[in-house]
């Protein structure tokens, strides 16, 4: 394998400029309300299923992240092709982006457009497709070439996000900006009482690392991957929302290279989670702190109703030890909120979020006798998932599965260097059975592990050392290839991922 990035690339700055200049956080938060303002007035998806067209334009750009010379990124452009459904927002001033409207049963044409000098394949994370529609590094197009992907959006109303799946160039192309959102709603979640519109807002947390001249510096290694010295929000540094006295719903998004966050409020006000990767979980659960790996997902409610207009509250990342290197070793202020204007409120948390029903794990086919995936460094290359570096298109025979069935996969990390490792699987979601802390540092795993993000509908699990974790999945419908691998990018683009096949 070919090692890719050591040294900072020079970003490609042909002919693109991003639109706006310096715009901050007030606009973005602007555009977002209007876009989802105009979502509403959309027919109910289950009259007929409703045609999206997204033109999507892999290309690169310059955006003004700080003060002096502008940034040099890679960006998608979207633009939806005129009589479309959806709603789609495009960020002033930002490197992320697009941010895609849809609902469920809606059926998407994305027409990818790889305006960069190198290979290109966009993965909607989350989303249940056939596997030729999932972005598998083997259809990655070259410069000048365009893939069209068409699916019916299947799952329910939840965060998704979108970003590059190339063949080890998943990791740099994110960290140079790539990567957007699909907001998916649908019946069950647009009837429950929930901040909606400006009170709706998605934190996209990636760090950064820039040189003297306002340009990304890119350092990853093989053991804790990439960490960047500040924390940007939707691309934003020092991200600040000015906020009402009122209810907000933060879809929290870790798009981070390898940085784990153990979330907190300034105000000691715990962590109120209502939704997590595939939507809303069943009931509201309170945290003392979030623990958020890349590739997780959670929806916070954040209630300001009592603070005093003049209050700043910050959302914070403490401090932890043990999940490889120095990831959590290092605090940060993630976002802001300024409570600045008194509103009236008259939401409430419901009880009741959704219909979940937990998988019984005795029906599992493999009950009592779990399908495992170790994490082990193999000498030389890196971490690997069950023994072996990841290959274009082979499988090994225990990672050949049958459709539709549901199976207890218990992941190990209990072979290998301590390093925490957020694991994804491509297709259906899944749910976290259980966890064993096996060998971990017994001190190390109190401080973390009541903060797990294990609740509801997953499709990424962070995997502690030391650790022995099982969840529960029903394989998709849908036969053929997907991947199973680390959303530590660096890791993945090492080779630490898997096909597994769904057979008939
Ligand atoms: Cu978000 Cu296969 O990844
Ligand atoms: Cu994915
Ligand atoms: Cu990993």
């Amino acid at each position: 394998m070919t090692d890719h990035g050591q040294s900072p690339r020079g970003f490609d700055r042909r002919g693109f400029l991003a639109a706006g200049g310096a715009l901050g956080s007030a606009a973005f938060l602007q555009g977002l309300a209007s876009a989802q303002q105009r979502t509403v007035h959309r027919a109910p998806a289950s009259t007929a299923w409703q045609r999206i067209e997204l033109d999507l334009v892999a290309t690169s750009g310059t955006v003004q992240i700080r003060a002096g010379t502008p940034t040099n990124v890679y960006r998608y452009t979207g633009t939806l092709q005129p009589g479309s459904l959806g709603t789609l927002a495009n960020i002033p001033g930002s490197h992320l982006g697009p941010i895609l409207f849809a609902r469920t049963g809606d059926k998407l044409v994305t027409r990818l457009d790889n305006q960069l000098p190198e290979d290109h394949i966009v993965h909607f994370h989350g989303l249940d497709v056939p596997p030729a529609m999932d972005g598998h590094p083997m259809d990655q197009v070259p410069p000048g070439g365009t893939f069209e992907y068409h699916f019916r959006i299947v799952n329910r109303a939840g965060t998704y996000w979108f970003h590059p799946h190339t063949d080890m160039l998943t990791a740099e192309p994110v960290y140079a900006g790539r990567a957007g959102l699909l907001i998916v709603s649908d019946d069950e979640e647009q009837a429950v009482p929930l901040p909606r519109g400006a009170y709706d807002i998605p934190l996209v947390i990636q760090d950064r690392k820039f040189d003297a001249n306002n340009q990304f510096v890119y350092t990853p290694n093989a053991i804790e991957g990439f960490l960047g010295d500040r924390v940007l929000v939707n691309g934003f540094e020092n991200f600040t929302i000015s906020a009402a006295t009122r209810v907000y719903r933060f879809r929290v998004i870790n798009g981070s290279q390898s940085r784990i966050y153990k979330l907190v409020w300034s105000d000691g006000t715990p962590i109120v989670v209502i939704g997590s990767e595939g939507g809303l979980l069943g009931a509201p659960v309170t945290l003392p702190y979030l623990m958020l790996s890349p590739g997780e997902r959670v929806e916070l409610w954040a209630d300001f109703r009592s603070k005093p207009v003049g209050t700043q509250i910050t959302l914070r990342t403490q401090v932890f030890l043990g999940a490889g290197g120095t990831n959590g070793q290092t605090p940060f202020d993630v976002a802001f909120v300024s409570i600045d204007r008194a509103e009236p409120e008259t939401l409430v948390l419901p009880p009741v979020l959704s219909a979940y029903t937990p998988f019984n794990p005795t029906s599992a086919v493999n009950y009592g006798n779990p399908r495992v995936f170790p994490i082990t460094m193999l000498m030389g290359t890196g971490f690997v998932l069950n023994g072996a570096l990841f290959q274009m298109s082979a499988v090994a025979p225990n990672e050949i599965v049958k459709r539709g069935d549901l199976e207890i996969i218990e992941i190990t990390n209990t072979g290998a260097p301590s390093v925490a490792h957020p694991i994804h699987f491509h297709g259906r979601h899944f749910q976290v059975l259980s966890r064993t802390n096996v060998s971990g540092n017994p001190s190390y795993y109190a401080a973390v592990s009541a903060g797990f993000a294990d609740h509801g509908w997953k499709d990424t699990v962070l995997v502690w050392p030391g650790e022995r974790v099982q969840i529960l999945m029903r394989y998709s419908q849908y036969t053929g290839l997907f991947l199973y691998h680390c959303h530590n990018l660096v890791h993945e683009d090492m080779g630490m991922m898997r096909n597994y096949r769904i057979d008939p």
